[in-house]
């Protein structure tokens, strides 16, 4: 479906996007991850809007999204940890919790009036183009209603932000499927907030030292993305299952199993998982012959990590 919301993302429909966003409006951009509702970050008025296109229930933090590295060090304290990290990792899934350096007051809405900030760049030729045209840093959350499935397509966005934006680019699917992972480089360990495109592992390898995970505290969140509930489907969603119900609607993986109605990854691949894992949900909330969602259980390693996180925050009551 293409309304007067959705533009193909052609280089004079870019442009087009980034005055909107220079003015001060909303325009939402696909990533590798997830689709995001961008807004200037030095434009409080904008950023606000954001939070209440998502309802979001408090002045949440977000990622601002930037277009080439030498930005970083005007932006945020930096070290020669994090510039390794960003030239290694960047663009792609990865988003560093830093200290804040630009203390413009323009820039606090977009920091929630924290002393961080929150710095990722993308790896996608559309969303890289609108930073650059639009020349600020893009602040974007995922474009989706709060607590409800993050967007892989631009349709996806449409089904739930409808006109409360004022542009939709439409690059097509999200190639990772979910977003970024979160590490908090602010203290002498790295901690990931969220797990995410970039496995647990690869931060390691590269690192060679031992990643943390933050389980965080729930009633507390530090980050709101580690909230129990959150990312979630309409229908009633049991993980871990090996058969279906009658009345479930079941996502397979791997060999389990020849019963289900959509498989994340016939051949086990948790990057293939990935990508599917949110339209799949989408697509299982959508039934009306089946009232609930089953899910098969998902690898604890790579990028099972971010999908098992989702799928158990999509499963809480
Ligand atoms: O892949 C992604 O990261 C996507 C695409 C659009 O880039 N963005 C995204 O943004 O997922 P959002 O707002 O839906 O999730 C970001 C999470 C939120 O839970 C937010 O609270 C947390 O990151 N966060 C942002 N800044 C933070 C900070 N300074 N400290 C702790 N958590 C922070
Ligand atoms: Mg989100």
């Amino acid at each position: 479906m293409k309304n007067e919301y959705i533009f193909d993302a052609t280089p004079e429909h870019i442009e087009q996007g980034a005055s909107i966003i220079q003015k001060g409006g909303l325009v939402v951009m696909p990533t590798e991850t997830v689709y995001g509702l961008g807004a200037s970050a030095y434009n409080a008025h904008a950023v606000a809007r954001i939070f209440e296109a998502k309802n979001r229930p408090t002045f949440n933090p977000l990622i601002s999204h930037i277009s080439e590295i030498d930005f970083l060090s005007q932006y945020a304290e930096t070290d020669e940890r994090v510039i390794a990290l960003a030239k290694y990792f960047w663009p792609g899934p990865l988003t560093f919790v830093l200290k804040r350096k630009d203390m413009s007051s323009s820039l606090d809405l977009a920091c929630a009036g924290l002393p961080t900030v929150t710095v990722r760049m993308p790896k996608h030729p559309v969303a890289l183009a609108l930073i650059q045209a639009a020349g600020v840093p893009i602040v974007a959350p995922s474009a989706n209603r709060s607590q409800t499935i993050s967007p892989t397509t631009a349709e996806h966005v449409w089904q739930s932000l409808g006109t409360r934006v004022d542009m939709i680019l439409d690059g097509g699917a999200c190639s990772v499927g979910v977003e970024s992972t979160i590490i908090d480089v602010t203290g002498k360990d790295i901690v990931i907030l969220r797990p995410g495109g970039v496995s647990k592992e690869d931060l390691e390898l590269f690192l060679h030292e031992p990643v943390l995970l933050s389980h965080g505290n729930p009633k507390l969140p530090s980050s709101p993305g580690q909230m129990l509930k959150h990312y979630a489907p309409s229908h009633a969603l049991r993980i871990n299952a090996i058969h279906p119900e009658a009345d479930e609607f079941f996502i397979g993986f791997g060999e389990i199993g020849p019963e289900a109605h959509l498989n994340l990854s016939h051949s086990g691949d948790l990057n293939e998982a990935a990508s599917h894992l949110f339209d799949y949900l989408h697509q299982a909330d959508e039934q009306t012959v089946f009232p609930r969602i089953a899910i098969a259980p998902i690898p604890e390693v790579g990028l099972g990590l971010a999908i098992n996180d989702r799928i158990r925050r999509a499963a809480y009551k």
